[in-house]
């Protein structure tokens, strides 16, 4: 590598102790609070990027812990999912390259293509066949020598709640020798025995080229990590904007999650999971009772949508179910095409059946189809 050969490889050690002319922690409000900690050797903020003075040791552990159990060679912590996304697609595709991206893709991948400079193309969603038909338009004659083609998709979407066929995708990019991309941050703590997320529940590991997984969404905390080769960690360490221009998370934060994957791989971690399916089933159930079904899209997600189609529709609907005490969120357009307007209702462990009867029986009650339903 150039950087190797110039010096200039960046690479990242821990904070060291000694006399801190290097963090911003400019009025001592991240260190050492005796108030706070009891036990002593606690920062309360990281102070700087990691590659200054932010690099606390608990990344480490942290990222050894995820490779662990998410089957990962390597880990990369990022300070959120969107800065992940970001940080991985406007760095790694370049000028030459094609990016292949489901059409249904989260904000923060789009945002990332964005800022990069590859060419993008979006397929139909979860359709197989509508990426082999954009694929076919777009390079007749296979990848140019030199370039590399991306496809990106998310294994449970975060709107939907449905997955891609991955085996069948991840056979179908392995074919071609395209890279293959895959947020988990709707599947990471929930699928799998220990909730290591589709990829590695599914044996795919080594058929991917990175993987997003979040902490501010079933591990309750905030954060998120890129699995990947050793390589392409280290490309990241290098180039990836949203990793070194940023302020690193704070200890505590750190600390946190390594405690939620405690939990999470533990035996509280297996019932959790269990009451979530044994949830989902039941909504599902008593969905298909109240014969709104047909409703929902298909799914055994924690994320069930039920669409509506229509903005005004949506927002009513929404409201009448939040004044009955239920919390349900309508999605419009932009987060959603126009025409797909839906409520989404995500699934917890600790709903009871009769909050799940609850919500299900006022959207009957409410829901008005459109005329041309
Ligand atoms: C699929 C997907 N990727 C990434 C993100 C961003 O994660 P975070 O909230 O940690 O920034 C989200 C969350 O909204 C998401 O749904």
């Amino acid at each position: 590598m150039a950087r190797e050969r110039e010096g200039n490889l960046r690479s990242l050690s821990p904070a060291a102790e000694g006399v801190d002319f290097y963090s911003n922690d400019y009025l001592g409000f991240a260190r050492e609070d005796p108030a706070v900690y009891q036990e002593g050797s606690k920062r309360r903020g990281s102070g700087g990027s990691r590659l200054i003075s932010g690099n606390h040791p608990l990344y480490d552990s942290l990222e050894q812990r995820l490779c662990t159990v998410h089957r990962s060679e390597a880990a990369l912590v990022f300070n959120s999912g969107y800065d992940a996304n970001i940080g991985l697609l406007s760095a790694v595709p370049q000028r030459t390259d094609y990016v292949f991206y489901d059409q249904s893709v989260h904000a923060s991948i789009r945002d990332g293509l964005a800022l990069g400079r590859a060419r993008t193309f979006s397929f139909a969603h979860n359709s197989l066949q509508g990426l082999e038909e954009r694929v076919g338009k777009v390079l007749p004659d296979g990848v140019p020598r030199g370039a590399e083609a991306y496809v990106v998709t998310e294994s449970v979407f975060s709107m939907e709640g449905d997955s891609p066929d991955l085996k069948a995708l991840a056979a179908y990019c392995a074919g071609r020798g395209f890279r293959l991309l895959v947020d988990e941050a709707h599947a990471a703590g929930i699928i799998g025995p220990k909730g290591e997320g589709v990829i590695a529940e599914s044996g795919l590991e080594g058929a991917v080229f990175a993987r997003i997984v979040t902490f501010g969404k079933a591990l309750g905390r905030h954060g998120a990590a890129i699995l990947c080769r050793p390589d392409l960690r280290e490309y990241l360490v290098n180039f990836s904007r949203s990793l070194i221009y940023t302020t690193a998370l704070p200890p505590d934060t750190l600390e946190g999650i390594l405690q939620a994957y405690d939990t999470l791989t533990g035996a509280g971690g297996d019932e959790r999971r269990a009451r979530l399916r044994s949830n989902i089933a039941c909504f599902r159930e008593k969905a298909a009772d109240f014969g709104l079904a047909g409703g929902f899209h298909q799914g055994g997600a924690a994320i069930q949508t039920f669409r509506v189609g229509d903005t005004a529709r949506a927002g009513e609907l929404g409201r009448k179910i939040n004044a009955a005490g239920f919390l349900v969120k309508p999605i419009l357009y932009p987060t959603v095409p126009r025409g797909m307007e839906c409520l989404r209702i995500c699934l917890h462990s600790f709903n009871t059946d009769d909050e799940i009867q609850g919500v299900l029986s006022i959207l009957s009650r409410e829901y008005q189809p459109g005329a041309d339903e």
